[in-house]
């Protein structure tokens, strides 16, 4: 069974479930999302490759082939038809601009699919709803996102808001928060943290601030469930998982706020937000992959086969191909000069580095050295290069250097990212040219990485042993 069937059997149905990637009941066969193409504003509806499946992305492919697409339209596959467009200006947030279609691609279920990719000022919303909880009713909700691409910025929610786009008190809204800001202090390590932002605050429990010092968030995990479940009365529970394996773990489970009134009963005003905070504070950053509110109270039971399932469906698993430059293929890149034959191109601290990479080095270290070929941002025919374990994170140059970044989806990013392989320039492997700088081609120079011409005016693009230091290996990937 899939979440909404799950939900359905324990007695609290969905009454939203949105998600670009997957079918949620395995009935559904509608629409996932639309899309609107740069070009000339058409739009289309994406929908699944068979009843209860997995998104067709190579409808939307071959739809914004040659330019580019938004995601206008989030459809809910519940009856009650709670879709989500572009969120209108609100008490804190000039109007949203919608997500580009292509920024997060994710393999789920053995397929090449999409998740949303949301940046600042950019945000989902309905707000005329059905069977959404109000003025204290209970309701359950569950979203998977990711750890690697968060902020502390307000406010990356999923779940019940105002119906007016502006903070109305209170307990107006019963939404899950997913980042790095600390409302109350004091928050323990890093975080990202899961929280129930239930207006005026994100709640780690009933105190605002984390009760737990052994609740230091998620980390950089790459796929992460996040659940919420709130009677609307006098109690709020939170948990989070692994979306990749594992259960769900309890981080709050007591009676509603009592810093301060207003949350006792809840006020839900029963609209639904993506991306903002309940007054569309938008400078928050996020991933959203699925995610479901139900009616009443889910069962810790039914929780817990949601994320059984949730993990059954393989988030971020590998899309066939290792080895080649075929998009969906997994990859390490090896250095060649005679300096840096063990030396493989990896992110670390945010900017690409070569370094030396072994069967013995660490899941992490494996993971940071694996990409996933995905194709060129900016023109089809050319490759990009996105991070094995930063969904969403690209290969792109800037002021030369390559660095790791999650896609934006502005033109600049698009051909900053891509880069057109050709036969290596020491005869040996491949070399990459830059997409916007098409005579620089990624080097290695002093262990950093950047696109490099065959001399010129920075340090690293000295001719010495310019040939081979641009010529790579298209090598297994490391990551397992
Ligand atoms: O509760 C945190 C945020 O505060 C809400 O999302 C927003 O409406 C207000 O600014
Ligand atoms: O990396 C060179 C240029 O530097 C990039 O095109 C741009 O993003 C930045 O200004």
């Amino acid at each position: 069974s899939l979440p909404c069937d799950i939900y359905a059997a324990a007695g609290t149905p969905c009454v939203a479930a949105h998600s670009l990637a997957r079918a949620l009941y395995s009935s559904y066969n509608g629409s996932l999302y639309q899309v609107q193409r740069a070009s000339d504003s058409a739009t289309k509806d994406i929908g699944l490759l068979a009843a209860g499946g997995y998104a067709n992305a190579a409808a939307q492919d071959s739809f914004c082939a040659g330019t580019t697409c938004i995601i206008t339209k989030i459809y809910d596959q519940s009856s009650r038809h709670n879709d989500l467009t572009v969120e209108g200006a609100g008490g804190a947030g000039a109007a949203d601009v919608g997500a580009p279609a292509d920024a997060l691609p994710v393999t789920v279920g053995g397929h090449q699919v999409y998740g949303l990719e949301i940046s600042a000022g950019m945000g989902y919303r309905d707000n005329s709803t059905s069977g959404v909880a109000t003025n204290g009713g209970a309701e359950g909700m569950y979203m998977v996102t990711s750890g690697t691409h968060v902020n502390g910025s307000c406010c990356f929610d999923y779940g019940n808001a105002e119906t007016n786009n502006k903070d109305t008190g209170n307990g107006h809204m019963d939404a899950i928060n997913f980042g790095t800001e600390c409302w109350f202090s004091p928050c323990y390590g890093q975080g990202p943290w899961v929280q129930a932002d239930l207006e005026n605050g994100l709640f780690q429990s009933n105190a605002g601030y984390s009760t737990n010092s052994s609740n230091t968030g998620t980390g950089a995990l790459p796929f992460v469930t996040a659940l919420l479940k709130n009677n609307g009365q006098d109690h709020f529970a939170l948990k989070w998982g692994n979306a990749q394996s594992g259960g769900l773990t309890t981080t709050y489970s007591g009676s509603e706020p009592t810093n301060a009134s207003g949350y006792s009963p809840m006020h839900q005003e029963g609209a639904i937000v993506l991306g903002t905070g309940g007054d569309n504070s938008n400078g928050s950053i996020g991933s959203f992959f699925e995610g479901v509110m139900t009616s009443g109270i889910p069962t810790d039971a039914a929780d817990n086969s949601v994320q059984a399932n949730i993990v059954s469906v393989g988030y971020g698993g590998a899309t066939g191909s290792t080895g080649t430059l075929t998009p969906g293929s997994e990859i390490s890149l090896k250095a060649t000069t005679s300096c840096c034959t063990s030396d493989y191109i990896r992110h670390q601290n945010n900017t690409a580095v070569v370094s030396a990479i072994t069967s013995s080095s660490s899941a992490l270290d494996k993971n940071d050295a694996t990409w996933i070929v995905r194709r060129g941002l900016a023109d089809a025919s050319c490759v990009s290069f996105e991070s094995r374990n930063y969904p969403g994170d690209f290969l792109r140059h800037y002021n030369y250097q390559l660095l790791r970044q999650p896609m934006t989806g502005t033109t600049q990013f698009r051909q900053d990212a891509t880069f057109c392989p050709t036969t290596g320039k020491s005869g040996t492997g491949t070399s990459f040219a830059s997409y916007n700088y098409p005579t620089k081609f990624i080097r290695h120079y002093d262990y950093n990485v950047y696109i490099a011409s065959d001399g010129g005016s920075n340090t690293w693009d000295s001719a010495t042993s310019w040939t081979d230091d641009v010529s790579w290996v298209v090598s297994a990937p490391w990551a397992p």
